[in-house]
């Protein structure tokens, strides 16, 4: 073990899922890509004693045990911190940490794993001990059953991956597609409760399981395709998909008047394809740009038509 350093970093990034939400939580598969242009940083530091978090969400010292049964974005921070320092076995030591950054919170954009993430990966490097991929993905699931029940852990593996990824079955892979597409999230500016919109889902399939369940395997099938798509960069065929998703995805009431005029927006100022992004009922969408050059424009029609925030998904042109 290394010796213990005063001070160390860790950084996480937005996610946005392209296709397969809410149809993952039932296993079925789902494809999600970094948002590098929506980061966080964790700063740790060792003090004399206590714990104590400064995050875009939260300021001061850390209240008591309470802490966990909350699920609002200062909670779920407090439980990061807790959780990882009890996983290391330093319960005792004063830390403070500090979040910089921004990922708009319940928008579908992965901001408490990112949280989360962060957190965890700058509080073991202060404390001089390695987290290997599964112990870092399990304490980001710790703090995401907090946040939402019972997450599919694509968020997870969707935050800490550094390329696109497919999710099936608790199993993430990178795509090998080289390059991103021109995609751009756009935000409603309203808060959208994954935990509700996958009760919501649940609550459908309870009453209505076949009908459900067939628009859980249209969705798989619009990822399964979507997989060639992206290998011969056929965005058309792409967006086309995406659009179907979305029409699937309000069917299951998971979108709202504000995602759908967002979408129309998108659609209207020449995107191939739109749809809501992440557990819906609020949030984000995801549209897709003809060419990477076509991105700048996207993301203002977006912001004219009313987006709190519009953001390309890379920075980086398809290779
Ligand atoms: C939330 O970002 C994605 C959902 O599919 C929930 C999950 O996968 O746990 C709605």
């Amino acid at each position: 073990m290394q010796q213990p350093e005063r001070w160390a970093e860790g950084s996480a990034h937005a996610k946005t899922i392209l296709l397969g939400e809410h149809a993952v939580v039932y296993g079925r598969p789902a494809i999600a890509f970094p948002v590098t242009s929506l980061t966080l940083v964790a700063h740790a530091r060792s003090t004399d004693g206590g714990l104590s978090l400064d995050t875009p969400y939260h300021h001061g010292a850390v209240a008591g045990d309470d802490s966990l049964s909350s699920p609002r974005e200062e909670r779920l921070a407090e439980a990061a911190l807790r959780h990882t320092l009890d996983h290391l076995g330093r319960q005792h030591h004063g830390v403070d940490v500090t979040v910089t950054g921004r990922i708009p919170a319940a928008r579908g954009l992965g901001s408490s794993a990112a949280v989360a993430s962060a957190i965890a990966s700058a509080v073991a490097r202060l404390e001089g001990v390695w987290l290997s991929y599964e112990e870092r993905f399990e304490l980001v699931q710790f703090v995401e059953r907090i946040a939402h029940g019972t997450p599919s852990g694509l968020d997870a593996h969707a935050t800490m991956a550094e390329g696109p990824i497919i999710f099936e079955r608790g199993t993430a892979r990178p795509l090998p597609h080289k390059g991103v597409p021109p995609l751009v999230v756009a935000d409603t500016g309203v808060a959208g409760h994954t935990a509700a919109a996958v009760a919501g889902v649940r609550a459908r399939r309870e009453r209505d399981a076949s009908g459900v369940d067939a628009r859980l395997d249209a969705i798989a099938a619009l990822v399964e395709g979507a997989l060639d798509e992206l290998r011969s960069r056929d965005y058309v065929g792409l967006g086309e998909r995406m659009n179907a998703c979305h029409s699937i995805l309000s069917e299951l009431g998971v979108s709202s008047p504000e995602l759908d005029a967002l979408v129309s927006a998108a659609r209207n100022a020449g995107a191939l394809g739109a749809k809501l992004t992440g557990g819906g009922q609020g949030g984000c969408i995801i549209a897709l740009a003809p060419r990477a050059t076509d991105v700048p424009e996207l993301v203002a029609a977006l912001s004219a038509a009313g987006a709190t925030g519009a953001w390309p998904v890379t920075d980086k042109e398809a290779a």
